[in-house]
Parts: structure tokens; C-alpha cells; sequence
């Protein structure tokens, strides 16, 4: 059984929420519902009372509720909340942080998981504002269920339908102890501290140039954000991406392999360290001045910067579980073996990075992941980062259970 807070946006999809009332109800879940302005134009607060049995919640103001549960109360008072239909409008909302209504306010002010099942138009669903809205929701630990494609209310066809109320219940993660807390939250991660690195990190040429590589940082990002949903206390020591802070999640900015060395030496002690990070093993001695042409050609010399897993593996500190990443374009197992024993790691998660541009994990969306432990390899199935980031920390929680 688990409480759900059920805000009802105003679409036509919304009569579709007295259905997943229903189910949740036959479920054994009990269901607060709040409806926007909008909402009540579809159904009506009644109707919706009648199936809960609950009291419905629409208005802000209503200062008889704020006596009996005021509106922060009434956001933490449920296991989850699900925005359900969630509407272009209410998307953009939540993405922005507006408090304007009691929807939005709940939104604003609740500690726990929440999930939005978006419904609209097709092109409202594939406006370039939406899919900023809808990537903005899921940096900040918000599930965004995907929509479902079909004929829709207006005529159109397209992804965009709110899917069906049976579904958007059994992806809740309602029984889940590893994927529904968020960060501060009680979780399979609640009292550890989870140190992640990531993205790439630039090593100065001179003031202008820097020697670079393709790492995007999402991989880093996804576990340190699925290890804040889990309870975890998390610092993610990020080398230069242009990536939203997940949330409950403290981040560390930094540029060089010798500043990422220094601020994952100056955070520990930690539980689990996971380095996700593209660190430059060698570093050139910058100019003072910017290189002129003339100067050709250039003679740089490197010098070998600090493997950072490998002094958490000699450390006196060293974390109880440390893992390490292995970005391959060939033999990957047996790199990543390798890779495991050298740098004394627990796991060595190894990926083929090969591919042409474009299609490449560094940058991409998805990854196929390869877990090195002493146990030996186990081979995951190709899926999204943030997906791989959630069976990791899963993987990681039973190593605590
Ligand atoms: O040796 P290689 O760079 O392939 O090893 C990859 C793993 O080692 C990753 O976990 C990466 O974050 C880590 N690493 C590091 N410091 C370096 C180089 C790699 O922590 N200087």
C-alpha cells in the first residue's frame, strides 16, 4: 500500500485520472487528488472525491485546509507524488519552479519521488520548449514517463497520449526501496557518502587552448543523481560540461586531472567512490602567452598526471567499494581486467566506445555496459544512461544490504 498525492492537470486526458484513481484504489493505494484550475473544466472535484475517498484539493486559499493540513504537509504526506495528466503548461511550470498555484506550490515544496505522465498535443510534445522542459524535470530526479503514439482528441497522430492509467501505475516505483527515495530522503543509500567524478578534463595548452576529449559528463551525471535518489549523500566532481546540477546533489567544478585529484582527495572519506570521469593522463606545461603561428612547430612535452582511481586503491582512506570506469575501443574485458587489478578497483564498469561520430557513447545517450568484478563479467543489455546509472546504484545498494 502507499499514498500517492495525485495532481490532475487540465487536459483532456484528465477523465483518464478518475480511471487511474480507481485502479490505484483496487490496488489497495490510498489517493490524495489536487486539480489545477484546468483540471476542474474535465472533471470535477466530486467525481474525483467520490472514487479516492479522499478529500480533493484545488485551491491554494482555501484557508479551512491550510488549519487542517497546511499545503507543505499535504506535499510530504504521501509516498509519492504523480502529475497525471501533466500538461505542456504544467511541464513548463514545474521546469521553471513556479509556485503560482497549489499544483504547482505541492510540486515546489514536496521531499518526495515524483513522477509526471505527460499528455498534449503532438506538436506541443515535440516543441523544442517542451523537450527542454521535459530534459530539465529529468536532471532535476524527476521520472518523465515517455507518452504514448496514436490517434489523439484533436485529430492529430503522434506521440502525446497520456498512456494507460494501468501502465503510468505499474511504472510508479511504489514497492521500490532502491528508486523511490529521493536525496535526504530514507533510501538503500540513506548514511552513505557516494563520491562520483565526470565529464572530461581540459589540460591548458596555453591561456586559450586546451588538450580536450569527448566525454559529455552524462554518465557521471545519471549515477550521481540516481545515488541521490537512493539517500545518498553525493559529491560530483565535474570537469567542464554544460550539465544542470542533479538534484540534492553537491557539485564540485573543476578543470584540470590535478584539480579532480585534489578535490576527490579533499572530500574523502566516502563509502563508495565512482569514477566516471575522462581524466587526461598527461598534461603539457602551458605557455604563459598565447602560441603564435610563428612559433611552429610545436615541440610540447607532457608530463604524467595523477591517476586518481589508482591512489583511492592505495589509500589509507580508500573507499569501501571503488569503481572505476573503462572507455575501450578494443578488448575491452581484457583491458578492463586489467584496468581492475592495477589499479586495485572493486568493479571496473567497461564500454566500447568505438563507433563512428555521432553514434559514439562519449556524448550519446545510451551505453552497454560490461561489469568487471572479482566475481567475474556480466554483460548488461544496451540502454540509457540514466537506466544503466539506476541498475548501478541497485548493484551498489545490495553490496550494503
Ligand atoms: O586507464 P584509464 O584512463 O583507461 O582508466 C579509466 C578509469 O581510471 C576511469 O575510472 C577513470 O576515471 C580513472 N582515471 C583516473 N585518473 C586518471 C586516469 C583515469 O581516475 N588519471
Amino acid at each position: 500500500m502507499a499514498r500517492i498525492l495525485l495532481i490532475i492537470g487540465g487536459g483532456i486526458a484528465a477523465y483518464k485520472a478518475a480511471e487511474l484513481v480507481r485502479h490505484a484504489r483496487k490496488a489497495g493505494h490510498e489517493v490524495t487528488p489536487v486539480l489545477t484550475d484546468g483540471a476542474q473544466h474535465f472533471v470535477t472535484p466530486m467525481s474525483l472525491a467520490a472514487l479516492a475517498e479522499s478529500p480533493v484539493y484545488t485551491s491554494l486559499w482555501d484557508l479551512k485546509d491550510e488549519v487542517e493540513m497546511g499545503h507543505i504537509e499535504l506535499s510530504r504526506a504521501a509516498d509519492h507524488v504523480l502529475v497525471c495528466p501533466a500538461t505542456a503548461d504544467l511541464i513548463a511550470k514545474m521546469a521553471a519552479g513556479l509556485a503560482t498555484d497549489l499544483a504547482t506550490t505541492l510540486l515546489l515544496a514536496t521531499d518526495k519521488p515524483v513522477t509526471v505522465a505527460p499528455a498534449m498535443n503532438v506538436k506541443m510534445w515535440q516543441h523544442p520548449a517542451t523537450q527542454r522542459n521535459i530534459a530539465q524535470l529529468r536532471a532535476d530526479g524527476i521520472t518523465v514517463l515517455d507518452p504514448d503514439e496514436g490517434p489523439m482528441a484533436c485529430g492529430e497522430f503522434g506521440p502525446g497520449r497520456l498512456p494507460d492509467p494501468e501502465a503510468i501505475l505499474a511504472a510508479l516505483p511504489l514497492d521500490s526501496a532502491t528508486t523511490a527515495p529521493l536525496a535526504g530522503a530514507e533510501g538503500s543509500l540513506t548514511g552513505k557518502h557516494v563520491l562520483v567524478t565526470a565529464g572530461p578534463t581540459h589540460e591548458p595548452i596555453d591561456p586559450v587552448r586546451v588538450i580536450a576529449n569527448k566525454s559529455s559528463g552524462k554518465q557521471g551525471f545519471a549515477i550521481a543523481q540516481a545515488a541521490a535518489q537512493a539517500g545518498a549523500r553525493v559529491t560530483l566532481i565535474a570537469g567542464p560540461v554544460s550539465l544542470p546540477t542533479p538534484f540534492g546533489v553537491s557539485r564540485i567544478d573543476v578543470t584540470t586531472a590535478q584539480e579532480m585529484h585534489d578535490a576527490v582527495m579533499t572530500s574523502l572519506p566516502a563509502d563508495v567512490a565512482v569514477m566516471v570521469a575522462a581524466v587526461a593522463d598527461w598534461r603539457p606545461q602551458p605557455s604563459d602567452k598565447k602560441l603564435k603561428k610563428g612559433d611552429g612547430p610545436l615541440d610540447l612535452k607532457f608530463s604524467k598526471n595523477p591517476d586518481i582511481l589508482a591512489a583511492l586503491g592505495d589509500h589509507p582512506d580508500r573507499p569501501g567499494l571503488l569503481i572505476g570506469f573503462a572507455a575501450e575501443t578494443d578488448d575491452v574485458i581484457e583491458n578492463a581486467k586489467g584496468k581492475r587489478e592495477r589499479k586495485k578497483a572493486d568493479w571496473i564498469v567497461a564500454n566500447d566506445v568505438s563507433g563512428p561520430p555521432g553514434e559514439s557513447v562519449m556524448g550519446g545517450d545510451h551505453n552497454t555496459i560490461h561489469l568487471v568484478s572479482a566475481d567475474g563479467v556480466d554483460d548488461w543489455e544496451e540502454a540509457t544512461k540514466h537506466a544503466v546509472a539506476q541498475k548501478l546504484i541497485d548493484r551498489i545498494s545490495e553490496e550494503f544490504s
